[in-house]
This record gives C-alpha cells, structure tokens and sequence, in this order.
C-alpha cells in the first residue's frame, strides 16, 4: 500500500528521520500545535518560485489570477516577484489596492461587471479592462469619457474550444456566460464598437478555455481557432488566460508553466500570431505550495459498509470535493512516509451528508482520534471559495519560510461572524 507520492508536497519540503514532516523549515506539528487546525500553510519559497517562473515563461504582462488565493501578502508577494494581478470583482480590486499593488498593474474581469466596479476601475486607472459583454461596452461608453484614467481594454474571446475538463469550469465553448462568441460574430462586432470609441484604447483580445486544463493540446487548439480572427485585428496584445492543471492525486502529472508557454508561444508562431503572447496562472502559482491540516475528532467504523473519519472542517475550507468531486490525497504529518493502508471517508464537520474531502482516502492504520492529518495542494480555490457555512470560522493562513512562521491571515472569532449583524 503506497505512501504519500513526495511530489505533491510543497517545493520545501523536508522529513525528519523519524517520519515528521517540515515545510519551509517549520515542523507542521508545531505549526497546529500553534496556530491551531484547520490551518492552511503556504511555502513562501514556492509560491515565489512559480511567480518567477511565470515571468521568465511569459515575460513582462503575465498576470497572476488572484481568484486561485488573494490576501494582502499574496497580493504583495506576486507583485514583488514581477507579476501582474488578475483581478474579477471590485472585492478583489479592493484587496489588491490595499496591499499596494499600483493600479497600472491591475488586470479587470469579470462578466458582469457593474458601472461601479467599472468607475472605480477607470477612478484608480487599473492597467487593462477585459470586455465580456456588449453592456458593458455600452457602460464604457458611457463613464469612459469623463474618467480621470483612459482605459486600455483587451475583448474576451470565446474561441468555440472545449477543454478537457470539468464541465463547471470550461469557458471556451461557444455555449458559455463568459466573452463574445468567435463564430457568432459577437467578437467582430465587439472589436468593431470598442475600436470606435474615443475614449477607450483597444489593445488586445483575451480568451481563458476552462480551469485545470492538463492537456497541453487544448490551447493548442484555441490558439488554432482564434489565429485568424488575431491575425485579422492586428492588435498589439494576445491573453490566453490561466487554466494550467495541477497534480492533485497520486499518478496525476501536469506540464510546467515553463512547458505550457513554450507549447502556447509555439503554437502562435505556427499560426502566424505576432501579437505580444501573455497569460493569467492561478492554480499553477498557489495550489501545490500548501496544505491544510485538520485535527481528527471521530473515527466511526460501520462495519461491512466504510470508516469515517471527520475532522474540524470541511467543505468550508474547501468545497471543491463537493463542487467538482475533485480528488486530494491525506497523510499524517507525524508519519510521512508510512504506508496508507487502511481505507476511509474523509468527511468534515458541517451538517451535510455531501460534507466531503477525500471520498476514497487511504491512512495508516494507526490513526487515531487527535491525530493531525494533512491534505496536500491545497493552495487554489480552498480559501478564496470557502464559506461560513455552520457559522464555521474560516481558517488562518500562514506562510512558512526558512524555519520562520509568519501568519498573514488571522483565524476568524466567534465574534467575527456577528460583525455584520445589526
Ligand atoms: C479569465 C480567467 N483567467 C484566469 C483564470 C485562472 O485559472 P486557473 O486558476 O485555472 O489558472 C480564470 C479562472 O477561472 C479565469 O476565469
């Protein structure tokens, strides 16, 4: 019965001789014992790296999609290593300036976006607005000419692509919410009305194919299907999203960002596109670099049908399990590499049968009641989706670096979830 596969731990990763495991220098047992569980851990060094890897892979422009993990120190962190921001509401726009990420540096979505996320944009002068929908040409119309700021806008295309990949997280098929259709016409009539107003400057088209996309060919395929549109506007600025898979469970594998730019920049010279190539990661830069750790409060055997074992959260740390019935890998910390040989459901604390985190889970067979036990690439879409769900308070956050333990979101009070009541 297999242990943990190492390479789902984060970059800095070390295990002690007598099986503990240590990230960014800090013992995860020490970390609970001090931050308390649940708690998500950050390898600092990790999330850095990937930031720079993007940068040397993509060059100046790559952007970081905050929605995978935004905090202030994220934000921070992903400026300071040269990254654009991907922001797609005015929350996310909110976080980003208070962690003093100028505005030029700034990337606006979102495919609803309201006339006061769109002023507040236009007020501050983010870098680039990405068009979803023709209202929202009409509302630029309207508040462009009288902003402090001249925007520079990029047209979300959607390519007619489907990715390989979870049908709630595909958007480059042409039946989708999200940019104006390539075979419709809408992206022509979209480039044509934002090319005539004055008070806006066009700059580039943009079009995201879906999330956890592994297969390196569907962009392959959406750069093929957008070349000649690209090819026929002549714009400056090409983005072909985020959506680069991850790992997640043991056999899984998924190409580098390194490998993912040099696939998509080849297959934009194949086609003909000399457009300046960029892209928006999330998931690439955050999921692996953490974990979370739970504490084990019940194990319940039901004899001839499955263990349980709950721990002290759940889906409101992440409901992607529940979402997507995506799959993650468990261990206990305090026995890294010892074989899981025992299966279990790993559920959280929440009242809902479908409170899931690792539907198949496989521990070593001594675990117990108090054990700490970890959930790997768990960096995005954990915290940014989680919820207060049971009136839960959402975990900490911590980032771990050289033997330091710096914690850059605090765990909510109960006092926290009345804040807003009146
Ligand atoms: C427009 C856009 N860009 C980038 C991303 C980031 O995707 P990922 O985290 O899969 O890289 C998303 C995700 O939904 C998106 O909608």
């Amino acid at each position: 019965m297999s242990a943990l596969p190492r390479e789902l731990l984060p970059d800095n990763s070390t295990v002690a001789a007598d099986g503990r495991l240590s990230v960014g220098g800090c013992d995860l047992l020490g970390l609970a014992a001090e931050f308390g569980t649940p708690v998500f851990v950050y390898d600092e060094a990790h999330l850095r790296a990937r930031c720079r890897e993007a940068v040397a892979a993509f060059g100046d422009g790559v952007a970081y999609a905050t929605k995978a993990f935004l905090c202030t120190a994220m934000a921070r962190l992903a400026h300071e290593e040269g990254m654009v921001l991907d922001v797609a509401t005015g929350g996310e726009l909110h976080v980003a300036l208070a962690a003093g990420v100028p505005a030029d540096r700034l990337v606006l979505h979102g495919n609803n976006k309201s006339a006061a996320e769109l002023a507040r944009a236009l007020e501050v002068g983010v870098g680039r607005i990405v068009v979803d929908s023709f209202d929202e040409v009409d509302r630029l119309e309207r508040l462009a000419p009288g902003a402090a700021h001249r925007p520079q806008v990029l047209v979300r295309v959607t390519p007619g692509v489907e990715a390989h990949t979870h049908e709630y997280v595909r958007t480059g098929q042409d039946d989708s919410k999200f940019g104006f259709g390539l075979r419709s016409g809408a992206a022509g009539q979209a480039v044509e009305r934002l090319g005539a107003l004055a008070s806006v400057d066009l700059v580039g088209l943009h079009a995201h194919i879906g999330s956890q996309v592994f297969v390196v060919d569907s962009f392959f395929h959406a750069v093929e299907a957008m070349a000649p549109f690209v090819n026929a506007q002549g714009l400056p600025e090409l983005s072909i999203g985020g959506g680069l898979g991850v790992a997640y469970v043991e056999g899984e594998s998924a190409p580098s960002i390194t490998e993912w730019a040099g696939a998509v920049r080849a297959a934009c010279v194949d086609a003909g596109i000399t457009a300046q190539v960029s892209a928006e990661p999330g998931r690439a830069i955050v999921a692996a670099a953490a974990l979370t750790l739970y504490t084990v409060g019940t194990v319940k055997d039901l004899p001839g049908i499955r263990t349980y074992v709950a721990v002290d959260g759940g889906m409101s740390d992440n409901p992607r399990p529940v979402l997507y019935g995506s799959g993650y890998e468990t261990f206990l910390p305090r026995a890294t590499d010892a074989d899981r040989d025992r299966p279990v459901r790993v559920v959280g604390k929440h009242c809902e049968s479908g409170d899931l985190l690792v539907a198949e889970a496989r521990v070593p067979a001594d675990l117990a009641v108090g054990d700490v036990l970890a959930t790997p690439v768990t960096g995005a879409y954990g915290h940014s989706m989680g919820s207060n769900y049971n009136k839960v308070p959402r975990p900490p956050v911590v980032f771990v670096k050289d033997g330091d333990a710096r914690l850059v979101v605090r765990r909510e009070t109960d006092d926290d979830l009345l804040r807003l009541d009146l």
